[in-house]
C-alpha cells in the first residue's frame, strides 16, 4: 500500500494561479495512458490531475482505475490528484468521493441556472464534508460531452455575472467556463477564436465575489496537433478537417486565471497514430506489447510537450 496520498486540486490550483501556470488534467482509461502521463510528469517534474469520465469508469471499472492510480503514487514522486470528469448526477459524484477520488466535477451545465445551482450545492456539501474539491460548469460548450450532444447553435458562453452568483451560492472550488472551446477533434470550422475578453470579465466578477484568486477551468482544450492527425491519416485513418486550440492560446489562458486545462483528444490521437503505424509496418506482429508500447511512448512525448506549454514542468 502506498504511503503517498493524492493531493487535493485546491492546493494545486492555489500554487498554479500564484505561479501563473495551469495544471494539465489528462483523461485516463487504461494502464498505458496512465503510465505515459505519470512518467511524463515524473520526468518533467510536473504536478498532474488524472481524470476519469463516466465512460472511463464504465470501460475500465472504477476499482481498477483507483488501483492503477495507487500504483502510480507508489512508483512516482510528483503530486497527483484524481478527479471525476463530467459527473452528471449526485450519485456518480458520491461513488467517486467514497471510492477515494480527491476531486469531482458535477456538470449541471445542461440544466437551467437554478437547477444547476441546487445540484452543484448538493455535491459541494457532500464532498466538502469529506475533504474533496468540486469543479462545476456554467455555460455550454459546443460539441460532445459524454452522452450529451451540444450542437454549436445551442452553445452558450458563460455570463460573468451569472458565474459570480453561481460560485457564491454553490461554494464550488473551481468553475469550467464556455468561451469558445469544445470537445473533440473538430473545434473550429474557420480560424480558432476564444473569447478572452469574457475570460477576463468572468475572472474579475468571480474574484470580487469570493475575495480570492478563483480557479477557472478550460474543457475542450486539446490542440489537435496537425502532425498527430497526419500520422493517423497516413496509416489509414479518416480524420479530415480537424482543428484544435492553438498552443499560444493555452499558454495565454494559463497565465490569466485558468488553473486547469483538460486534455483527452490529443492523447487519443497520439495513441491511435502509433498503433496504426505499428499495424501497417509490422503486419506479422500480434503481441499487444509491441504496439501498445510504442503507443505509450507516443503519448508520453505529447504529454511532456504539453507540460512545457502549460508551464507545469519544474513545478512539482
Ligand atoms: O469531455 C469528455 C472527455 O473527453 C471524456 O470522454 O466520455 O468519451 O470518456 P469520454
Ligand atoms: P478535448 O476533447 O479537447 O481533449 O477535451 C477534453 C475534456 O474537456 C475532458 O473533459
Ligand atoms: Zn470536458
Amino acid at each position: 500500500m502506498s504511503e503517498r496520498k493524492l493531493v487535493s486540486t485546491k492546493e494545486m490550483f492555489e500554487k498554479a494561479l500564484a505561479g501563473k501556470y495551469a495544471i494539465g488534467a489528462y483523461n485516463v482509461n487504461n494502464m498505458e495512458l496512465l503510465q505515459a502521463i505519470v512518467e511524463s510528469a515524473e520526468e518533467t517534474k510536473s504536478p498532474i490531475i488524472l481524470q476519469c469520465s463516466a465512460g472511463a469508469r464504465k470501460y475500465a471499472n472504477q476499482t481498477y482505475l483507483v488501483k492503477l492510480v495507487e500504483a502510480a503514487l507508489e512508483t512516482s514522486t510528483i503530486p497527483i490528484a484524481l478527479h471525476l470528469d463530467h459527473g452528471e448526477d449526485f450519485e456518480i459524484c458520491k461513488l467517486c468521493i467514497d471510492g477515494g477520488f480527491s476531486s469531482v466535477m458535477i456538470d449541471g451545465s445542461r440544466f437551467p441556472l437554478e437547477e444547476n445551482i441546487a445540484l452543484t450545492k448538493q455535491v459541494v456539501d457532500y464532498a466538502h464534508a469529506k475533504g474533496v474539491s468540486v469543479e462545476a460548469e456554467l455555460g455550454k460548450l459546443a460539441g460532445i460531452e459524454d452522452d450529451v450532444n451540444v450542437h454549436a447553435k445551442d452553445s452558450t458562453f458563460t455570463d460573468p455575472q451569472e458565474a459570480a452568483r453561481f460560485v457564491k451560492e454553490t461554494g464550488c472550488d473551481s468553475l469550467a467556463i464556455a468561451i469558445g472551446t469544445s470537445h473533440g477533434a473538430f473545434k473550429f470550422s474557420g480560424e480558432a477564436r476564444l473569447d478572452f475578453k469574457r475570460l477576463a470579465e468572468i475572472k474579475k466578477a468571480v474574484d470580487a465575489v469570493v475575495g480570492y484568486d478563483f480557479p477557472l477551468v478550460l474543457h475542450g482544450a486539446s490542440s489537435v496537433p496537425a502532425d498527430l492527425v497526419a500520422e493517423c491519416n497516413k496509416y489509414g485513418a479518416d480524420i479530415p478537417g480537424s482543428k484544435g486550440v492553438p498552443e499560444e492560446m493555452l499558454a495565454f489562458a494559463s497565465k490569466n486565471g485558468v488553473a486547469k486545462i483538460n486534455i483527452d483528444t490529443d492523447l487519443r490521437l497520439a495513441l491511435t497514430g502509433a498503433i496504426r503505424k505499428s499495424f501497417v509496418e509490422k503486419p506479422a506482429n500480434f503481441d499487444p506489447r509491441n504496439y501498445l508500447g510504442p503507443a505509450r511512448t507516443a503519448v508520453k512525448e505529447l504529454v511532456k510537450h504539453k507540460m512545457k506549454v502549460l508551464g507545469t514542468a519544474g513545478k512539482a
